[in-house]
């Protein structure tokens, strides 16, 4: 018989981030974590905060171990009730990128419990009549292929950008891959869209600051907008000959005060304080509607551009943001920022 073993919150981040994760942590709250798997780190419950380099956190989840799946199910079921909407989702694999879930080892045991869940939630209810909750997400973390954490939250009512719990499974929003790409950096500018939760149009002019090869510019025109990619280094021949696309080879930091952008993209290689200024700077003006600005760190962090980050994300009237470390970043958080009253 499967037995509840402890409570705790998980807070998940990227394997390669979670030293960066546990200092962020210990500056927003009490308690010592430690990494349980790959990425996870445990604390016990407290309140709840939203660090950068966390893409997903459980609250108060329960652990449960058992001998096999069914029974896994079961204890699961038995400690929160049946909800009709459940997520499984495993650890981040140490392998980057779109398909690091499918390349998870536990990623085809996190398939079939999500199943088996549905399966006995539908079942109890069409023939015990048990009551199932649909204002909640049950959110399961597999870490072994018997054992898991559980976390139930109410369903947000607002848009990824200010949810918390993120709604992305594991905190993951990722796109599809894009083979053809002139780089995978496109990776990082499809989940910061998906997580703004607002798309560049054919109304809108992206800069793209620090552009080169083109992955983001690809992405933005791809939506349509015109584009001018800014890079002192060369654009990928196929980006470069797009009919919506101005490649300015110059500085980015430089002045750029004739271009009115609706949006601002910018993934220079640069002090984060030279970034995050820039995207201060742009958010004064009118006409920009979103901004994705990444912040690049060193080891070890000075988590002073991080938090200011996050208060120009909070507080800047009229805007909604986010600042988070995202699945295609590296040592880096992404600044997303878009207008509240935006349609999506
Ligand atoms: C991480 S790469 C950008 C990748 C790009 N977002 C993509 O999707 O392909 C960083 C770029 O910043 C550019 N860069 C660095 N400093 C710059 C500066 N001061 N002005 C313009 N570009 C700069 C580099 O040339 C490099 O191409």
């Amino acid at each position: 018989m499967a037995t509840e073993k402890a409570r705790a919150d998980l807070y998940l981040g990227g394997p390669a981030t979670v030293d960066v994760l546990l200092a962020e942590l210990a500056g927003l709250r009490a308690g010592a974590g430690r990494e349980i798997a790959a990425g996870v780190v445990s604390l016990a419950p407290g309140v709840v905060v939203d660090p950068a380099f966390a893409r997903q956190v459980l609250p108060a989840a329960t652990e449960h171990r058992a001998t096999h799946h069914n029974e896994l199910a079961a204890a699961i079921l038995e400690q929160h009730g049946l909800v009709a909407d459940v997520e499984v989702s495993v650890p981040e694999a140490e392998r980057r990128g779109s398909r690091a879930l499918e390349v998870h080892p536990l990623a085809s045991a996190g398939v079939e419990l999500q199943a088996l869940l549905a399966t006995k939630v539908a079942g109890r209810a069409a023939k015990r009549g048990e009551p199932v909750r649909s204002d909640a997400r049950l959110r399961v973390l597999l870490l072994e292929p018997w054992r898991a954490w559980c976390s139930v939250t109410p369903h947000a009512s607002g848009p990824p950008l200010l949810a918390w719990p993120s709604p992305f499974p594991g905190g993951r929003a990722l796109g599809e891959e894009q083979k053809d790409a002139p780089s995978s950096a496109h990776r990082k500018l499809d989940e910061a869209i998906a997580w703004l939760g607002v798309t560049p149009s054919e109304r809108d002019l992206v800069l793209d600051l620090g552009a080169a090869p083109g992955g983001w510019s690809s992405v933005a025109l791809s939506y349509g907008a015109q584009v001018v990619a800014v890079d002192r280094a060369e654009l990928d021949p196929r980006v470069l000959a797009h009919p919506r696309l101005t490649h300015l080879k110059k500085d980015a930091f430089g002045d750029l005060s004739g271009y009115a952008p609706s949006w601002l993209l910018c993934d220079v290689i640069a002090a984060p304080e030279r970034s995050f200024e820039l995207a201060r700077h742009a958010l004064q003006r009118r006409a920009l509607a979103a901004l994705v600005v990444t912040l690049k760190l060193k080891r070890p962090v000075a988590f002073d551009v991080v938090k200011a980050a996050r208060a120009l994300a909070q507080k800047t009237p009229g805007f909604w943001g986010r600042c988070k470390n995202l699945v295609g970043n590296k040592l880096e958080v992404s600044l997303l920022m878009r207008r509240a009253d935006a349609a999506p």
